[in-house]
């Protein structure tokens, strides 16, 4: 199936990038999320942040006609108008399960649902709906506008096709697809990736080295734009939390058990940049705060 109407649900940092780039393709866009607040932020990020890119040059068209091809929508009632489907919700198995059963209801017949989840197997999501050779993995890294690649996963029944699909659909974003051809917990890039923010966690509770200590050498030891923590921040602590728990859970490998010091850190509220207080904190701009 061509694709020409993208529905998404979820309108968090994700669901808000995933629109924007999908706009910019010059696809429509059905954004979506239960919580008005949050669909709200997300249009007022989205034009900043196309705003931007008129003004570097690097988006050619006007900024209104980029956004006019988004629409916002409080609820899955139209998420039949969607080719392309892309769920972007909280990073929770019984949450997400819960809704792929809803979309499966609501989609057209030969619409590709796709999920943004860091770390659940895409079979565990496809496995509630009739139709699991539809359902691919479409994995974007955060900020959508900036990161280049995009993982596209199998899950064990999904059709050649819906993959084909995927890679394509990311390719007309001007993204590059990196196939992952099983839908391993944490798939082929958290896999890698989370080990090393457990192992800065862990360093830092028996108190080898600080939060800005350890950033600092990352960055500047392995030429990295950012270090754990500050990684951590940007994509909230809650989304690594839930991702860990899924791969722990599937894998009982110690290397993805969540530390203490993160699961209190998601308990006390400290979820990172969006709620002003992480491994570091911050103004209501999302500035870090010198301590
Ligand atoms: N943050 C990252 O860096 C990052 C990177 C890659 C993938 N992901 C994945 O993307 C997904 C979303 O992450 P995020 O950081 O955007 O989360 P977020 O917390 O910023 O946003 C989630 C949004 O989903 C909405 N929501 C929750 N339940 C819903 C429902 N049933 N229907 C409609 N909307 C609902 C919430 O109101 C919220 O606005 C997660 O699966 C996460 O693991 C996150």
């Amino acid at each position: 199936m061509s694709i020409e109407c993208v529905f998404i649900a979820g309108a968090g940092a994700m669901g808000s990038g995933i629109a924007q780039v999908c706009a910019q393709a010059g696809l429509a866009v059905i954004l979506s999320d239960t919580d008005e607040a949050s669909l709200a932020k997300a249009m007022k990020q989205i034009d900043w942040s196309v705003g931007k890119l008129v003004e570097k040059g690097k988006c050619k068209e006007d900024k209104t006609s980029v956004l006019g091809r988004i629409q916002t929508a409080a609820d899955l009632s139209r998420a039949g108008q969607g080719d392309l489907v892309i769920e972007a919700v909280f990073e929770n198995r019984e949450i997400k399960q819960q809704l792929f059963k809803e979309l499966d209801a609501r989609c057209k017949p030969g619409a590709v649902i796709a999920s943004n989840t860091s770390a659940i197997p895409i079979t565990d999501l496809a496995s509630v709906t009739a139709r699991p050779e539809d359902v691919v993995g479409v994995h974007f890294f955060n900020p959508v506008p900036i990161m280049p690649a995009v993982e596209i996963v199998r899950g064990i029944l999904t059709a050649d096709a819906t993959m084909e699909t995927g890679v394509e659909f990311v390719s007309k974003l001007g993204k590059t697809p990196i196939r992952v051809e099983s839908d391993v917990p944490g798939f082929l890039l958290n896999r890698i990736n989370l080990v090393g923010y457990v192992e800065a966690i862990r360093l830092l509770e028996k108190g080898v080295g600080t939060v800005s200590d350890i950033d600092a050498g990352v960055r500047l030891a392995f030429g990295r734009r950012m270090g754990p923590f500050e990684t951590g921040d940007m994509v909230g602590l809650d989304v690594s939390f839930g991702a860990l728990s899924a791969i722990y859970d599937a894998t009982r490998e110690r290397a993805f058990f969540p530390p203490q010091m993160l699961a209190r850190k998601v308990k006390a509220g400290q979820l990172g940049r969006k709620t002003g207080a992480g491994w570091y904190r911050y103004d209501e701009n999302g500035n870090k705060l010198e301590d």
